[in-house]
């Protein structure tokens, strides 16, 4: 996720892009540049947060130009690898929000044809693609470009000599501000509200010219389309949030998006083995703290069943004091931020054990990805609120993806299975919508839950460690307590704590091979006069009727089932702390990277 903004009409551009970074800067901030007519292109970017870029700017007269605040998705954040990108002749610059799958081979083609590539990033190769159809008329130079191009993108570009913008999109936001004798496009409205609030939405497949006098809109066939200007009414604050109450929900109700870039070159990693080392290894060991080590736990089922490899699994804070034997797994460490201090202390102690180490996170360039072998980026964009919620799904995709990729090179997996469980995976971003749209449903039932003292989560199989993170989120949002089971644990122990005010949450999934047990666990605990708030498959009687409420997820595969039941969880946790007045994005006590051991 980066932000991008394109402005032309009669003020100073420089003032009017700083201006609209600075309300993106939350899409990412890795680096931020601008590209403005004046009248030759003249361009500045700066690694870092956007006031290094602010503080170095120097004066720049023009009325045109372009502007990208990035989150970095290919090639680390560096001055060479922030946009905006030129062509060879200096005289086209271009800004991109979005993954380009095909880049290495478009890259290698222009590269034969002459040319010169400044940075490691997939975006420059659009530019180099616009220059080499580029013949007078920029908006037809963009749409052959964009005949070539896998993968997504919002684009604006200009060009030397005219005070056009031409701006694209696929999969990735993009917007027009509609102004008199001015127009912009941005990644969002938030960049706009200070100029205007008056919008014209664009739509995937679209390109769209922007002049100061007006702007056209065209789809994929290249006929004109006429859109209606939507007058927007929220404050920045709430543009930013997407018109959601707080960046969590926004950032859970992301999350079909944000699986469906993880996903992206999925077949070209488990057939080129990008990510998996060549080297022999007879087992694995996955290392992480909180959210993501509940991430490891679901991935030592996933990888033992798809990869047939033993996993053992070590708390991040633990593992460097443990006694370690003398094993030499291929160890795994998750971390979203790539920052927490406890799992980079582990990756140092794995390393010096002499253990290949290979790092799931979703920040590129953090410390994580200096202190391991091989890096696996989650791409679920930023995420602002304190509990982890896309990124926590995205590092499932990512087990979900490396297990698939170890299966089939262990030769345990069949092309038949490989394909099966690929399919699986396609279908959860569509999965986890139909929970979403389920997100009215979730919120009635979490009346039971606000007035409780103790809430408990129980699961099998996969779904344990689904339960211990449904736990942790709404213990951390909520401040309930909240502890996560077994279930058939219960009965040594916890099942002395339940009476009538304790609620149960219990995951039932009627495919899996632990449903009949589940069923006997809920009852126990209905027995004990607890009422139980189930998930389970859409249209299972029995479960409901054991149940005083159930909350109904696609039915898919057993193995697959920790994502639709996870966004459940994820919305109970957060409706629960909305009821309760918490502050959500911000939990007391507690920050989104712990650097500290
Ligand atoms: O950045 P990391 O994934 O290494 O962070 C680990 C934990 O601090 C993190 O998952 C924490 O438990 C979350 N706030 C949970 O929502």
């Amino acid at each position: 996720m980066c932000g991008i903004i394109g402005y032309t009409g009669y003020r100073q551009a420089a003032e009017v892009l700083i201006e609209a970074l600075r309300r993106l800067e939350y899409r990412g901030y890795d680096s931020a540049g601008v590209a403005i007519l004046s009248p030759s292109l003249k361009i500045h970017k700066k690694k870092g947060e956007l006031h290094q870029l602010q503080s170095s700017l120097p004066h720049i007269d023009g009325r045109v130009g372009v502007g990208h605040t990035r989150w970095a998705t290919c090639g680390k954040p560096s001055n060479e690898n922030a946009h905006p990108f030129l062509d060879c002749s200096g005289k086209i610059a271009l800004v991109h929000n979005g993954i380009i799958e095909n880049y290495m081979a478009l890259k290698e083609g222009l590269q034969e044809e002459g040319h010169k590539f400044s940075s490691q990033t997939d975006t420059e190769v659009i530019v180099h693609l616009i220059e080499k159809f580029y013949q007078g008329d920029l908006h037809e130079a963009v749409k052959s470009a964009l005949k070539e191009i896998k993968g997504t993108y919002a684009i604006a570009a200009v060009v030397q000599g005219s005070d056009e913008i031409v701006a694209a999109r696929k999969e990735n936001p993009l917007v027009i501000g509609v102004g008199v004798n001015e127009n912009f496009v941005a990644s969002d409205v938030t960049a706009l509200l200070s100029y205007t609030n008056k919008v014209r939405h664009v739509m995937d497949g679209e390109t769209v010219l922007v002049r100061p006098e007006g702007v056209r809109v065209f789809d994929s066939e290249g006929r004109e389309v006429h859109r209606e200007d939507t007058i927007i009414t929220w404050s920045a604050e709430d543009a930013q949030k997407g018109g959601f109450p707080h960046f969590m929900l926004k950032e859970i109700f992301e999350e079909p998006q944000a699986i469906h870039n993880s996903l992206l070159g999925t077949l070209d990693i488990i057939e080129n083995g990008e990510i998996v080392p060549n080297v022999q290894f007879s087992s694995i060991k996955i290392i992480a703290c909180g959210s993501s080590y509940h991430a490891a736990m679901v991935g030592k089922y996933i990888l033992e069943e798809l990869g047939k490899i033993p996993v053992t699994l070590e708390l991040a804070s633990e593992y460097r004091y443990s006694p370690g034997a003398k094993e030499f797994p291929l160890v795994i460490l998750i971390s979203q931020s790539g920052e927490t201090a406890d799992t980079l202390a582990a990756a140092r102690e794995a390393r010096r054990r002499g253990c290949r180490t290979m790092g799931i996170t979703n920040v590129i360039g953090s410390t994580l990805t200096r202190e391991v072998d091989e890096v696996v980026y989650t791409r679920a964009g930023p995420e602002i609120g304190v509990a982890a919620t896309k990124t926590f799904l995205t590092q499932l995709i990512a087990l979900y993806i490396i297990s698939i990729r170890i299966g089939f090179a262990r030769r345990v997996l069949s092309h038949d299975a490989m394909w099966k469980a690929l399919s699986e995976l396609r279908k959860m971003p569509g999965v986890v919508q139909a929970v979403l749209d389920n997100a009215a449903e979730v919120e009635k039932t979490v009346e039971l839950l606000v007035p409780a003292r103790d809430i408990f989560f129980i699961g099998r199989n996969v779904n344990y460690p689904t339960m211990l993170e449904g736990a942790l989120k709404l213990k951390e949002i909520s401040y309930i307590h909240a502890e996560g089971f077994a279930a058939g644990e219960l009965k040594h122990g916890p099942l002395a704590l339940l009476d009538a005010t304790t609620p149960v949450i219990a995951v039932a999934m009627r495919t899996d091979h632990t449903y009949e047990k589940m069923l006997a666990n809920i009852s126990e605990v209905a027995a004990r006069e607890s009422p139980v708030l189930s998930i389970g498959c859409d249209g299972d009687r029995e479960l409901a009727a054991v149940s005083v409420n159930m909350i109904k997820v696609p039915c898919v595969s057993p193995l697959f089932s920790p994502i639709p039941v996870t966004v459940v969880l994820q919305l109970i946790a957060y409706y629960t702390a909305q009821k309760k007045g918490r502050s959500i994005d911000k939990p007391k006590n507690l920050a989104k990277s712990v650097t500290v051991e």
